[in-house]
């Protein structure tokens, strides 16, 4: 996701900067910029990587205050002018933002008709315009900076510098900042990473603080008074700062999935009205003429779309198919002109995928990627896109892609029944009611991780392991073996629990754990037979669970929190740590596994 650096003190700004920016490189970004500040401001920012923005910078500048960006593209493609910092029309207010600003159509029209000129596709930019606008009513820094953030909408953690002031401004709300105090010297970042050769004494803001920082010293004005917050300090490696104190990325993935799913949501949803803004432009009639929503995808993509399709049969009420790419062909008793065959893939590079949608375009049918990488291959290639924003993805297992997907095509599902007519507003607005529960409800599961770790550890050495689910629980079922044996190398199969008993029970022994789905959307009442088919058997059975009395049957149970449809999703989190705390134990190379690539670029 987008980084942040900030510095103001009695040293040379732009070294700390660069600098900052260069270590915030592992979170993935497509372009940069820095804007450094003294009685005017210098604004440098480039597409692509730091090193292109460091050719830019002169070797050396004076100003002892700036701050930095790294852009991970959601508004606007990856270019110079769509780089952050962002600055108004006067050129005097710099600001840099990671986060969506939700409302900024309305704040743009509204600042567009007060004569104020855009130069980027951004959401960002409506902030230096506000607080432009706010100085020009005489307002103090201090004010005009509060004063503008109280009209934003969204998350976002945001950090100001103005011409002819001595001070930065930074504020959050849903997205993290931390202050990292110096001696004559203070500094900002999204993760303390970008600033751990310079400090280890750290601040965290919370939500709603405005810290105003000088070379003298920083003041954090929180619930309208001065606060004075808790210090700590960090005794952190730089490898593990990389990983945000996480010993893997995969870790850290998992863990950054409440705040990658309300990304994904935020400024989507309206579960009141039951109504979904997806910003795309399927034509009315084509939509309620849709014969078919054909996915085609590849691994855990794969795995998603399967989730995607039982949802929209379910809310869309259109027959749903989902095809492996790499077995893709676009073939007979289809009418392509009523069939949207939809693209999903986290890279949008995989080559499979792109061979398939090649072949649906061909045969006339409309095409739809949905995908985390704005400007990705997929992207030029489909007719329409949407966006996961789940924000990068490092280790090669995919993760938060995966929650990221199910919840933008859970979106999808309800945008589609509402717009054909087949899904009343009660249950779309019961269905985003749940999908707005998911983040706190995987935050949940979270907060679990070292009993799964716990578990996980006593069962490492089993000869084999298999997932069960139905409904679904079954695509979960199938992704939660797929991420234990990439990671851990073990055997692991997923089945749909009902088909255990016409082949795999054979294989079912006392070493070989079964983990089983028992939650609303997975059928857990015809699950149970399963469960105690397995247990007949010796197998130990472990079970992220809904259903009320499983717990009889379940050699261990992990809750699930209530959000109908979508708590496999949920109980997905479990299999996710289960896995990662399995291959730990066995000192796997998690983040690259044997073998495993990112982005599968070859057919
Ligand atoms: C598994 C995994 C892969 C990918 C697959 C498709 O953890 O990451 O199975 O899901 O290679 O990749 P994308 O989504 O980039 O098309």
């Amino acid at each position: 996701m987008c980084g942040i650096v900030g510095y103001v003190g009695t040293g040379a700004a732009l070294p700390v900067l660069a600098t900052g920016l260069s270590n915030l490189e592992y979170r993935g970004y497509d372009s940069a910029g820095v804007a450094l500040a003294d009685g005017d401001l210098d604004v440098y920012k480039r597409s692509g990587e730091v090193d292109a923005l460091r050719a830019a910078l002169p070797e050396s500048a004076p100003q002892h205050r700036g701050i930095g960006h790294t852009r991970w593209s959601t508004h606007g493609p990856p270019t110079d002018a769509n780089a952050h910092p962002h600055t108004g029309c006067s050129g005097d207010v710099a600001v840099v933002h990671n986060g969506i600003i939700e409302n900024y159509d309305a704040l743009r029209a509204e600042l567009d008709a007060d004569g104020h000129t855009f130069t980027s596709e951004t959401d960002t930019e409506v902030v230096p315009h506000l607080i432009e606008a706010e100085l020009e009513t005489g307002a103090s820094p201090r004010e005009a900076v509060r004063s503008a953030v109280e009209r934003l909408e969204g998350s976002f953690a945001i950090v100001v510098t103005i011409a002819g002031d001595d001070e930065l401004y930074a504020t959050r709300r849903d997205s993290p900042l931390v202050v990292g105090h110096g001696d004559g010297e203070q500094f900002l970042a999204s993760d303390v990473t970008a600033f751990l050769e310079q400090t280890r004494e750290v601040t965290y803001l919370e939500d709603g603080d405005l810290a105003i920082l000088a070379a003298g010293g920083v003041t954090i004005e929180r619930d309208g008074e001065t606060a004075d917050p808790d210090r700590e300090t960090l005794d952190w490696e730089a490898d593990a700062a990389e990983k945000g104190g996480y010993e893997h990325y995969m870790l850290k993935e998992i863990h950054e999935q409440p705040a990658a799913l309300r990304q994904t949501l935020s400024g989507r949803i309206d579960p009141d009205a039951g109504t979904v803004d997806l910003d795309l432009d399927l034509p009315a009639e084509y939509v309620s003429s849709l014969e078919e929503v054909q996915f085609v995808a590849a691994g855990t993509s794969n795995y998603a779309a399967r989730y995607a399709a039982e949802l929209v049969e379910e809310l869309a009420d259109v027959r749903a198919t989902v095809e492996i790419a790499s077995e893709y062909e676009f073939s007979g008793g289809r009418d392509p002109w009523r069939t949207l065959t939809v693209a999903v893939t986290q890279s949008g590079e995989t080559a499979d995928t792109l061979s398939a949608i090649r072949s649906a375009s061909r045969a006339g049918a409309r095409t739809l990627s949905v995908t985390n990488t704005l400007g990705s291959t997929v992207t030029r290639e489909t007719d329409d896109s949407l966006f996961i924003r789940a924000g990068p993805e490092i280790g090669v297992a995919a993760t938060k892609t995966f929650a990221s997907q199910v919840a933008t095509m859970t979106m999808l599902s309800v945008a589609l029944g509402r717009q054909r007519g087949t899904l009343s507003s009660d249950r779309a607005s019961e269905v985003l009611s749940s999908l707005r529960g998911v983040p706190g409800a995987v935050q949940q599961v979270l907060d679990r991780a070292d009993d799964v770790g716990e578990v996980a550890r006593e069962h490492a050495d089993a000869d084999a392991f298999f997932f069960v689910g139905r409904q679904y629980g079954c695509p979960v079922a199938l992704e939660g073996a797929l991420k234990l044996k990439e990671i851990s190398y073990d055997h692991a199969e997923g089945f749909a629990a009902g088909e255990l008993k016409h082949g795999p029970l054979a294989l079912v022994t006392p070493d070989t754990p079964v983990l089983a789905i028992m939650t609303d959307g997975s059928r857990p009442d015809a699950t149970l037979n399963n469960v105690k088919e397995v247990q007949a058997r010796g197998a130990p059975v472990i079970g992220a669970s809904s259903h009320e009395g499983a717990d009889r049957y379940l050699d261990v149970e992990w809750p699930v929190p209530d959000v109908g449809v979508l708590e496999p999703l949920v109980a997905n989190v479990y299999w996710q740590l289960f896995a990662y705390y399995v291959a730990e134990s066995k000192d796997r190379s998690i983040d690259k596994p044997r073998n495993l690539a990112k982005s599968v670029t070859v057919e």
